[in-house]
């Protein structure tokens, strides 16, 4: 027994079948090149009892220690990422309405739920030795990745496209992070830091190249759950989607939950994605098992820019599994539900988060979600780095941002 506890057992490709010894640093499978899923022996844990420890716990993603990957407590990496509040939203229109939940990450420590996924990756790469620690970013990641490395005495080199707002870069910088600035779109910016990275022995920590932030964003799902209830848990929940992360983890947790014996219904997975970038959503309506790469991609919420999510077939599978769907979003919808939440219910979201916002509209009128449902909202970060006035500028300019994948 390790001091966390941990049920690690071992990495999964579920392409090939492959396991992989989680005991030194890998990303992808080393058979087939997809992504690792991090596997835990769940038959040693108690599941009710488990549950009765919880709220003895710090209020930390750390509580879930038995189900994260990290084996020494020293090796972890916090700045006390986690447990986010649950908001309820009521409607001044409609004030008895149905129960609408929104979860709202935007506090988390670097301002969105990046600090989650990377919170997880960089401690388990410090328990494991690494040093050094490169991420491809549209932003988030990187600002969170160089938060988690300083806190730890590890070195991170951040890849941005030039044209990523600049208190993002400012923001890796700030932290001592080195930040890489390279042409192009996020996509080419990606394999430039991979190709540039090859030899340096730095450890690589792209979206689904390796196997601990989707470990880090699983605890979204564990904490909808402990902080509602199983009683209570939402009949679906609404992500807007990119690299499709949060939506492998959240359905990694429900299962997981599952498997414990302490939980028989678990809620429907909505993907949000914007009209000029929505790989995802146009693979679930068309039955198909990957996506297909998105041509022309825009919007103005950066983190929803993934015209190629690296493991579409583990989102789509995720989203299926749960018998959730898709819904498609305006930018002008965005920046509308940036306003309103901020203006009706004093919650202030990401363009991404507030996609949630408005995708609900459009699931509900075509019955996907049913009007007497409790829904909840996924908020991945917060509003505050957006200007809504300049966001609406950009609008009336039809000046979108043009970028790629991960
Ligand atoms: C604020 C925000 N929301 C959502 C996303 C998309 O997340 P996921 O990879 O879980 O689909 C990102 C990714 O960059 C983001 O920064
Ligand atoms: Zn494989």
């Amino acid at each position: 027994m390790t001091e966390t506890g941990t049920l690690l057992t071992s990495l999964d490709c579920r392409a090939c079948c492959a396991q992989v010894d989680p005991g030194r640093p890998v990303g992808v499978c080393p058979n087939c090149g997809h992504a690792l899923l991090a596997s835990y022996d769940l038959a040693k844990l108690d599941g009710k009892r488990w549950r009765a420890s919880l709220p003895g716990r710090d209020a930390t993603l750390w509580r879930y220690r038995e189900l994260l990957p990290v084996g020494r407590a020293e090796a972890i990496v916090s700045l006390g990422e986690g447990f986010s509040p649950i908001l309820r939203l009521v409607s001044r229109s409609e004030p008895g309405a149905r129960r609408l939940w929104l979860k709202d990450d935007g506090g988390l420590p670097t301002g969105s739920f990046k600090a989650r996924g990377m919170a997880v990756a960089v401690s388990r790469a410090h328990e494991l030795g690494v040093r050094t620690l490169f991420v491809p970013s549209a932003g988030n990641a990187g600002v969170a990745l160089s938060a988690y490395a300083a806190r730890a005495g590890l070195t991170a080199r951040v890849y941005l496209p030039e044209r990523t707002p600049s208190p993002m870069k400012d923001g890796c910088r700030a932290y001592g992070a080195e930040v890489v600035e390279l042409p192009g779109t996020l996509r080419e910016v990606g394999a430039a830091a991979r190709a540039r990275e090859a030899k340096s022995g730095a450890f690589d920590l792209s979206t689904l190249r390796e196997p601990y932030r989707v470990e880090g964003k699983k605890t979204m799902g564990l904490e909808i759950f402990e902080q509602l209830g199983a009683e209570g848990l939402p009949g679906a929940i609404v992500y807007p989607t990119g690299g499709g992360t949060g939506l492998i983890g959240m359905q990694k947790a429900f299962e997981e939950l599952r498997s414990l014996g302490l939980l028989e219904r678990s809620p429907r997975l909505y993907a949000v994605q914007p009209e000029g970038c929505a790989p995802v959503v146009r693979a679930l309506e068309d039955g198909a098992a990957k996506v297909t790469p998105w041509e022309d991609p825009h919007t103005l919420a950066p983190g929803l820019l993934v015209p190629a999510p690296f493991a579409s077939e583990r989102i789509l599978e995720a989203v299926r599994a749960s018998r959730g769907g898709g819904a498609t979003v305006s930018d002008v919808a965005i920046v509308h539900a940036m306003r309103t939440l901020a203006r009706e219910h004093g919650v202030s979201a990401s363009p991404e988060g507030a996609a949630t916002y408005a995708g609900l509209d459009s699931l509900r009128a075509r019955g996907a979600i049913r009007a007497d449902e409790t829904v909840l909202l996924y908020n991945t970060g917060s509003g505050l780095p957006f200007s809504i006035p300049e966001l609406e500028r950009s609008l009336a300019s039809s000046v979108t941002v043009p970028d790629a994948d991960h």
